[in-house]
């Protein structure tokens, strides 16, 4: 049978020849091409130009990007301070790909406790460690948005019509994505769903991420211009919202995907439940709010010319190009995490969520 995007992994590591091996994002839907990344400077423009894009799988990429690299310092470094040095260095500049995702940081902390725990020992075993770590944020990545889809699964029924926003699909994580994860989910289990993908401008990751993958799993996707949601939903056809995000701050807002708080405010205005889907590893309870969340500007040219045969907007025009916006907590219905979904209020909520995390742990 002919291989779909779906037979893909998004970001994996190559072991023979120790590289980050991603699929180029911004080939698709056009052509697959898998890019096999040895080298820190291509990592981070990897990161920065969304060849590899979408939270969780930021992580990932930066789990498995790290260990590369230090795979490669051990090879020269004379002791564990020489190694931690570079590995140091390695961190914080593939931290500073984008700012607003806070799996990038929170994989590359991981990653940096497991080198500074192994200290005192042989550089081989700090590798070893590194490399079981990586993996293991990977394939944690797949549990947990498995997860996060049964939880979803939960608030929607068979022929539901859904909306989403952006890519938070399985190009977006490991496998499953998170928003798309009910979809996915249901699917197994033979539900049929409606769902309407938004285009998600400036960079098209709902046309040509979204609708490609779902489209390619054989499921029942409807592509609109992102000014289209309000009228899919005043036409009764959109029973639930799903988007996934970048960050959650500890009161419950949530930065995603520019446009995503307009379709937040539609909902609302159409009384349609707004989930957001965010694994633990998104939610970081040391931002307070959605106002102290980094947002990301990206180049002009993304809004002027990108995608057009010629310039579509007039020399010189002064643009305005964020890439994230902050859904106000009020406007979310709620929050669809690997422990449980939260419900306003989430200060105490999300509280709840993250206790529950650290008793499940101690279990195991
Ligand atoms: O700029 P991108 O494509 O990395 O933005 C991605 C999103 O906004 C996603 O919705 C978010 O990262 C969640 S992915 C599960």
């Amino acid at each position: 049978m002919k291989k779909t995007i779906l037979d893909y992994d998004t970001v994996d590591l190559d072991e023979e020849n120790n590289a980050l091996v991603i699929i180029d994002q911004t080939k698709l839907p056009g052509s697959i091409e898998l890019l096999k990344i040895t080298d820190l400077k291509e990592m981070w423009d990897a990161i920065f130009l969304l060849k590899v894009r979408g939270a969780p799988a930021i992580g990932v990429a930066a789990a498995i990007g790290i260990y590369v690299e230090a795979v490669r310092l051990a090879e020269t470094a004379k002791s564990f301070e020489e190694f931690y040095s570079g590995f140091a260095k390695a961190r914080d500049y593939l931290d500073s790909a984008r700012p607003t995702a806070v799996n990038l940081n929170w994989a590359l902390s991981r990653m940096d406790e497991v080198a500074k725990r192994a200290s005192e020992l042989p550089l081989k075993d700090v590798l070893e460690k590194l490399h079981r770590e990586a993996i293991e944020i990977r394939e944690e990545d797949i549990r947990v948005c498995r997860s996060i889809g049964e939880y979803g699964l939960t608030l929607i029924k068979d022929g539901d019509g859904l909306l989403t926003h952006c890519n938070a699909g399985k190009l977006a994580a490991v496998k499953y994505g998170t928003a798309t994860a009910p979809m996915y989910i249901g699917q197994e289990k033979g539900y049929h769903f409606r769902i309407f993908s938004d285009e998600t401008r400036p960079l098209l990751q709902g046309a040509r991420l979204t609708s490609f993958e779902l489209h390619s799993a054989g499921m029942d996707v409807t592509l609109i211009c992102d000014n289209m949601a309000g009228s899919v939903m005043r036409n009764g056809w959109v029973n639930a919202v799903f988007v996934g995000c970048d960050r959650v701050a500890a009161n419950g807002d949530a930065a995603n995907k520019i446009g995503t708080s307009m379709v937040a405010a539609l909902a609302k205005q159409y009384n349609i439940p707004f989930y957001v889907c965010a694994p633990t590893s998104t939610i970081d309870m040391a931002t307070p709010s959605g106002d102290e969340i980094r947002i990301e500007q990206r180049k002009p040219e993304e809004i002027t010319e990108m995608w057009y045969e010629r310039r579509m907007a007039p020399n010189g025009v002064k643009v305005y190009n964020p890439a994230f916006d902050v859904t106000d907590s009020s406007l979310i219905t709620g929050i669809v995490t690997e422990y449980g979904i939260a419900r306003p209020p989430y200060a105490e909520s999300l509280e709840r969520i993250f206790a529950k995390k650290s008793e499940e742990k101690q279990v195991k």
